[in-house]
């Protein structure tokens, strides 16, 4: 027997070598989840209830936790003595719609930088378990947490409600920033004041997280958010779906912050030992504002959350904004080219290119039959790859794989594999329909059309994967009697399928891409490299959408391309597109000569700056919401390096700016400041330019912009000398 047990401890040791797990079902006194400079932390009480004693910034005693009263439940369930909006609802298989969660077990697993608590609740009277898992990233202070739902009940039980996290917060006031838009207007930031009784945030598409609002705040105490002071949390859901973010004020005036799942539409019908694992929501706690907030998120992003979050990134030329369906061999042919003369990545082919008995001409039809367009295309995606290889460029493809036009092969095939109800008109949205991916034979069409083309073509280098609309007038064949699940299956069966495409195209880059910004979030970007921001590529517009998504997303991830929408210069354009991960989607032989040199070395500028620019960390300056201008700048982790972007909206004619003060830098070093990105031939404007100033100065008194006029632009280098 002592034998059986020394070689099960072996085991257990061998099998945490790398993680260090502690284990404990004795009631602990507190449950601390901490980062470097952040801390949450949970007690038992003596009713065994697990209780949210503290959120905020860490304390130097852990001691003094102890002192804090068991104010709130951390995770309220319903049908008990709970007043307010609760997190999980339970209906029991004997019509009981009652749960009681006490503490039952508690881990943790730590390993390095990670660590994972783990804490087991259960219901005294029925065989229902709740598990809360936070993770939490030490040097970045993010912490992630999710639930898991599980029972043994002889029949299922129905969920309708089923939050991933519940947080609470004690303040004064609180002031909530959202972000809401819609198609070409993603991102407009409205923060307000919070007052008691509940508002939501939310999302009823199904198919994508956003198009109305995005599944990020920010939620300041007692004053509103500021960019570098006073205490704020900021938080995203990672769900590729509809989602809900939930406020609310009771009537002590307490916060509580729900976060998942948008019930909507979506009661559960949980099988005995199914577990219910709910997407994670993720936040940071920050006492320096939203600019340490939006640091901590980026770092915690390009390490953790996003595909190859520190790896490279591919500079392109689309064809989307030049041709849009009207092209064919000879025109790809020659933009091929551009895209070598601007010394670009990648040529990425957009939407039309497939279809036969009915081609793509617009988007009215062919959506579904994923065959080139033999009239417009004869030799094929294979001589564009070839072209591309030829010329020095890699090729890239746009598909839209959930989706299918009524005109369509692959509509009148299989009309089982559409989401649409059986007894009312089909509802369309940009002339298409949702395909059922809860149906793996969906699933199986998805991955083939991927790992199909990606087998013919080996040398593909790049997708887009684009996805059009919502859903709406929704019925699932695949389903039957659980049409309640559509929405929570659609987007676990889109994870199904990126799992096994990314099992065999580990690294392949793919941008995600929703009808401009739709599907901007953390469930997805574990799966692509970076996404499509908005279908807006008007500069001016640009800067707030840029803006808005710089909160939460770092830049490496945030598609920006130079188009020829808006009326600016090419420079404003470039400089605009160049401060997250730049492209082109514009006319290459209509530039005029001085243009074409600039965008070549704004390529050149790019491809030299691109790493500080993704992986510096970023501080905004001036905010286009506060002042007609907007600057922002990235400091090299070192702080030798950094490179700020400066610019002018629609100043009052005669209008002065004051200098900008520069941050993030090293008081004590020196820093060389260089204009670039200048047209050919012009001369800079800027009383720094080739001067050596001070960190001290540069974050104390600062420079003044070059740029004060109506939509013009700067960007300065700023580097050690030694
Ligand atoms: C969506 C995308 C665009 C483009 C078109 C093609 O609208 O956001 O960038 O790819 O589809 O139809």
């Amino acid at each position: 027997m002592k034998r059986i047990i020394l070689v099960l401890t072996i085991i257990c040791l061998m099998m945490n070598t790398q993680a260090q797990v502690q284990q404990s079902s004795q009631p602990p006194k507190q449950i601390l989840v901490e980062t470097d400079n952040t801390a949450l932390v949970f007690s038992v009480g003596k009713n065994l209830k697990l209780y949210q004693i503290y959120l905020g910034e860490k304390l130097k005693n852990v001691e003094d936790y102890k002192k804090l009263p068991n104010q709130h439940e951390a995770y309220i369930p319903s049908g008990t003595d709970n007043l307010f909006e609760p997190a999980i609802k339970m209906l029991h298989n004997d019509g009981n719609p009652s749960l009681e969660l006490l503490f039952a077990d508690s881990k943790v697993t730590r390993d390095g930088n990670v660590v994972t608590t783990s804490i087991l609740l259960r219901d005294p009277k029925y065989p229902v378990e709740v598990r809360l898992n936070f993770t939490s990233f030490g040097k970045e202070n993010i912490i992630k947490t999710w639930t898991e739902i599980k029972h043994q009940e002889k029949k299922p039980v129905i969920l309708s409600n089923f939050a991933s996290s519940m947080l609470h917060l004690n303040a004064d006031k609180y002031w909530l920033t959202q972000f809401h838009g819609d198609w070409a207007r993603e991102m407009r930031l409205q923060e307000s004041e919070l007052t008691s009784g509940m508002k939501i945030i939310d999302s009823k598409l199904g198919t994508r997280a956003n198009i109305f609002a995005t599944p990020v705040f920010f939620l300041a105490k007692n004053k509103p958010a500021d960019e570098n002071t006073g205490e704020v949390i900021a938080g995203t859901l990672g769900w590729t779906g509809s989602f809900q973010l939930l406020f609310e004020i009771d009537n002590t005036n307490s916060l509580r912050i729900i976060s998942g799942i948008n019930p909507f539409a979506s009661e559960y019908h949980l099988n005995p030992n199914e577990n219910f694992v709910t997407p994670e929501f993720i936040f940071t706690f920050s006492n320096q504002g939203k600019g340490q907030a939006s640091r901590n998120f980026h770092k915690w992003a390009r390490n953790y959350g996003v595909l190859d979050g520190n790896g490279n990134r591919l500079t392109l030329l689309n064809n989307w904004e030049t041709t849009f369906f009207d092209f064919d061999e000879k025109k790809l042919t020659d933009l091929i080219g551009d895209a070598k003369e601007l010394g670009v990545d990648v040529f990425l082919l957009d939407d039309g290119w497939f279809g036969n008995k009915y081609p793509r001409k617009n988007d009215g039809a062919g959506l579904g039959d994923w065959q080139e367009t033999t009239t417009k295309l004869p030799n094929g995606l294979g001589y564009l790859v070839e072209q591309s290889e030829s010329k020095g460029v890699k090729f890239g493809i746009w598909i839209e794989p959930e989706m299918v036009n009524p005109k369509s092969e692959l509509y009148e095939k299989h009309p089982d594999w559409i989401l649409k109800l059986p007894n009312r008109d089909e509802n369309y949205y940009r002339n298409q329909l949702v395909l059922d991916l809860t149906n793996p034979e969906v699933q199986d069409f998805v991955y083939k059309l991927v790992d199909d083309m990606l087998t013919k073509n080996p040398k593909i280098g790049f997708i887009k994967w684009d996805c059009n609309r919502m859903m709406t007038n929704t019925y699932s064949v695949y389903l039957k009697d659980n049409q309640s699940h559509v929405q929570i299956e659609y987007v676990r069966s889109f994870y199904k399928v990126m799992e096994r495409l990314r099992a065999k195209y580990p690294h392949f880059p793919i941008m995600l891409c929703s009808g401009g910004g739709g599907r901007t979030d953390y469930g997805a970007l574990k799966y692509f490299t970076e996404f499509w921001a908005s279908d807006n590529t008007d500069p001016y517009e640009r800067i707030f959408i840029q803006w808005g998504y710089s909160y939460f997303f770092p830049s490496i991830t945030s598609c920006n391309h130079i188009t020829s929408m808006g009326k600016q210069s090419l420079k404003y354009r470039t400089d605009v597109a160049m401060m997250g991960k730049m492209g082109y989607d514009i006319r290459v032989k209509e530039m005029t000569e001085d243009e074409l040199k600039f965008s070549k070395q704004a390529v050149q500028n790019y491809n030299r700056l691109k790493d500080l620019i993704w992986k510096g960390d970023l501080y905004r300056l001036i905010s286009p919401y506060e002042e007609e201008r907007a600057v922002l700048m990235y400091v090299s982790e070192d702080k030798g390096k950094s490179i700020l972007f400066s610019y002018a909206l629609h100043p009052r004619s005669y209008g002065q700016f004051s200098p900008v003060r520069l941050m993030g830098l090293n008081p004590d070093k020196n820093y060389q400041i260089t204009e670039i990105n200048k047209m050919p031939g012009a001369r800079s404007r800027f009383s720094a330019e080739g001067k050596t100033y001070s960190g001290d100065y540069l974050m104390k008194i600062g420079l003044s912009m070059p740029n004060n006029n109506d939509l013009t632009s700067a960007v300065i280098e700023i580097a050690e000398t030694k």
